[in-house]
């Protein structure tokens, strides 16, 4: 048997061979489709606004360059958006420092605009979740800038964790923290008559101080916040840095474990998020405190004051697994982002252990698990699963670092493990650009790059500039159609062409093909509330496994694996003489 990957009639796109000839999926809203719980076995596609489309061409994309792409999403097939912030902010950190949680930025737009975004989306049957940064707020914020104003020791310092230096002079910071982008945590502050004065928490940037969640006022002004976005009808919350808010009592000194990153935690893949994992018995005073239930306990009702069906989605790098369940108990979040999973190396018995480890942990506590590969933070995956042992990954990709990926071999990989990820039972997350196959872009001068990790380690780190650039739409438009002025706000590789998505739009074996299909069979075979039943006879290097009525080979060994009776439905590679060749993931239709 040779089938060509993803439609088996050359004559037909891919997605209208499985529908018998007329694509469904232009035809039926998603949101008639998904059972009630959408979000147990949602596709929810992250939208990075900076970087989708630009509708007012000043080269940061924008809420109507969104709105008038919002067709394509319908096309792929995904049943939700998550959006990036886009609300009032100074950009020190793309956003996630906001200076008003209730307004849209005028970069990228207006309330209006946003309304009609949302009405477009829920039009289109699309869901919409808007992300939440309850950690810390810019410190162009009104109450940090009256928490500044304010004496020490006043109700507005109180809402942020203002600290007395130490030593004689307090001239020390009050802890030993450092900043998760480099250097340390903790900034001074000049009083009105220029005398040094206390000292302020960020555990970001000095842009983004930490707000004092022991604080009842701090927990008014979010409930508030949520309310604000829910009366106008989100359907949830990405919750930013979920494990950060509570900090130990004391705030005590930490020093990270002896070969973990500079803030502990053992996370090896991304240092811009490096030391978010809590690891016990390791557990650094700023991670993963206990604190932090109450707080989702407290939004979880806040949610449930609103009629439909909703959803919190922890954004918390805490490893191990059972623990990270915790965030998900019945009255917390709904789903937390499954990053161990993300962080798992392109190695088959890696893979089915955290496999068994995501569903029996997740499930144990009722809750859906998550995957996901790539977003605005880690090096996209079509370039991190070929990076070699020597790049550990996390410090993002630039011209002189080790272990440069090779291409090829990152998006054939990609696509592998993207077809391996949507077959599996709970909710799948993807990042704006995957489903092109892009990859992180490397040679980006330093002159253009903008991440604060960047420049809060002098260049040492790259950063995640790389993954946050400008998706390329058409290939011949200026800025390949990210907006008609061809500006960026991060310059566009040039042989971009390639993975334009009206190059590969009805292209066989195009990866945006691919992703339409596996998305299409996966609603079409209910792999999202199905189950995973493993295959026994395969070799150590090959995860093969039942889920429903569809059999599913990923093949990470070098041998060829002879396929199984059965139709083949999808596949990530051409399948030559009947075997899946290595790197490569098939989705058979079996009795
Ligand atoms: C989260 C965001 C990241 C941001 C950080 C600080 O990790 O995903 O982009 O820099 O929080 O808000």
């Amino acid at each position: 048997m040779t089938m060509p990957s993803t439609a088996p009639d050359p004559e037909l796109p891919a997605t209208e061979v499985e529908n018998g000839g007329e694509g469904e999926l232009e035809e039926t809203p998603a949101a008639t489709r998904t059972p009630d719980q959408w979000w147990r076995s949602a596709v929810i596609y992250q939208i990075y606004p900076r970087s989708f489309a630009d509708g007012d061409g000043d080269g940061i994309g924008d809420l109507p360059g969104i709105t008038s792409r919002l067709d394509a999403l319908v096309e792929l097939g995904v049943d939700a958006v998550w959006l990036s912030p886009f609300y009032t902010s100074p950009q020190h950190d793309a956003g996630y420092d906001v200076a008003d949680y209730c307004d849209v930025d005028p970069r990228f737009g207006t309330l209006q605009d946003f309304d009609s975004l949302l009405t477009r989306a829920h039009a289109e049957g699309l869901k919409v979740i808007v992300d939440l940064v309850p950690n810390h707020t810019s410190s162009d914020h009104r109450w940090f800038q009256e928490a500044l104003a304010s004496p020490e020791g006043s109700a507005e310092r109180a809402r942020y964790l203002f600290r007395d230096g130490r030593g004689p002079d307090g001239s020390q910071p009050p802890n030993n923290w450092q900043s998760v982008f480099g250097g340390q945590g903790w900034t001074r502050t000049t009083r009105p008559d220029g005398t040094p004065g206390q000292w302020y928490l960020h555990i970001f940037d000095s842009s983004q101080p930490d707000l004092d969640w022991t604080n009842p006022w701090v927990h008014e002004q979010f409930a508030d916040i949520l309310r604000f976005w829910l009366d106008r009808g989100v359907d949830g919350f990405r919750v930013d840095v979920a494990h950060g808010m509570a900090k130990a009592a004391g705030l005590p000194d930490y020093t990270p474990p002896a070969g973990t990153g500079s803030m502990g935690g053992g996370v090896t893949l991304a240092p811009e998020i490096e030391g978010h994992a809590a690891e016990d018995p390791a557990t650094p005073p700023y991670w993963a405190q206990p604190g932090v239930h109450e707080i989702f306990r407290e939004w979880h009702a806040v949610l449930e004051e609103y009629e439909g069906d909703r959803v919190l989605v922890a954004e918390a790098w805490v490893d191990p697994l059972e623990k990270l369940a915790d965030w998900v108990r019945p009255d917390e979040m709904q789903q937390a982002f499954n990053f161990v999973y993300l962080e798992t190396p392109w190695q088959a018995p890696a893979l089915r252990s955290v496999i068994d480890e995501s569903l029996a942990a997740f499930g144990g506590v009722g809750a859906p698990s998550t995957w996901v590969l790539s977003n605005h933070d880690v090096v996209r995956h079509a370039s991190r699963l070929a990076l070699t042992a020597e790049n550990p990954q996390g410090a993002g990709i630039g011209p002189k670092s080790p272990g440069q990926p090779i291409p090829d071999i990152g998006l054939r990989r990609a696509r592998a493990a993207t077809a391996l990820m949507l077959a599996l039972p709970g909710s799948a997350y993807l990042y704006q650009g995957e489903e092109l196959g892009l990859p992180e872009v490397i040679d980006l001068p330093d002159s253009a790059r903008q991440d604060p990790t960047w420049f809060r380690t002098n260049g040492a780190r790259y950063g995640r500039d790389g993954c946050r650039v400008p998706i390329p739409w058409e290939a011949t438009a200026p800025g390949y159609g990210f907006n008609t002025s061809g500006e960026s706000w991060l310059p566009q590789p040039g042989e971009w062409t390639r993975f334009a998505r009206d190059t590969q739009l009805g292209v066989p074996g195009s990866t945006l093909e691919l992703y339409r299909l596996a998305l299409e069979l996966r609603r079409s075979h209910g792999l999202g509330t199905g189950s995973v039943d493993w295959l026994p006879g395969y070799s150590e290097q090959v995860v093969a496994f039942r889920n429903g009525d569809v059999t599913v080979i990923a093949n990470l060994g070098t041998t060829p694996v002879e396929l199984p009776a059965g139709e083949v439905l999808v596949s990530s590679d051409a399948l030559p003489e009947a075997v899946l060749l290595t790197d490569s993931t098939v989705w058979l239709h079996t009795l």
